[in-house]
């Protein structure tokens, strides 16, 4: 049974992840509007991710005899200067949802909340990926700089990525 505490962290923690596929669902519409439809590819996959995140963290409380209570989630912006802008954006998002993990095991920690501390140990590990697939990301476009060529075939890159749920366990 998850204390009131720790299930209404994970229902803040719900509405983050639900807001960051918000967030990158409004950067694909961004990418698709200045004609790069292969990172609009890439943020559709990573919003539906996103969404995937909430929904784990949603059956968590379920199983745990809690209460999932949907919020209202934040408008996210919807201009950036550039693609490295959007992706800057990306990465900087990320190092803020890693302390919010954080935050949340630190409590699970607190409470002595084994279960709650094990299923978190699966959101740390993937913040590292996070975080290291959009810093490699940031730098690309750091290198491309203005080459259109070196854009395009990013572009390519990225519109081959597909979403799988990975496996239970
Ligand atoms: Fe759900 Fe991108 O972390």
């Amino acid at each position: 049974m998850l204390s009131k505490k720790m299930e209404k962290a994970i229902n803040q923690q719900i509405n983050a992840e639900l807001y960051s596929s918000y967030l990158y669902l409004s950067m694909a519409t961004y990418f698709e509007s200045i004609s790069l439809g292969g990172f609009s590819n890439w943020m559709r996959q990573q919003a539906q991710e996103e969404l995937f995140h909430g929904m784990k963290m949603f059956d968590f409380v379920c199983e745990r005899g809690g209460r999932v209570i949907l919020d209202a989630i934040d408008k996210p912006p919807s201009k950036w200067k550039s693609p490295l802008d959007a992706f800057e954006n990306v990465l900087s998002h990320e190092q803020k949802v890693t302390g919010l993990i954080n935050n949340l095991v630190n409590l699970a920690l607190d409470e002595r909340d084994h279960a709650t501390n094990i299923f978190l140990q699966w959101f740390v590990s993937e913040q590292v990926e996070e975080e290291d697939t959009a810093g490699g990301l940031v730098d690309k476009l750091k290198l491309i700089g203005k080459d259109a060529n070196g854009l395009f075939m990013l572009d390519t890159e990225l519109s081959q990525r597909v979403f799988t749920i990975p496996a239970k366990g």
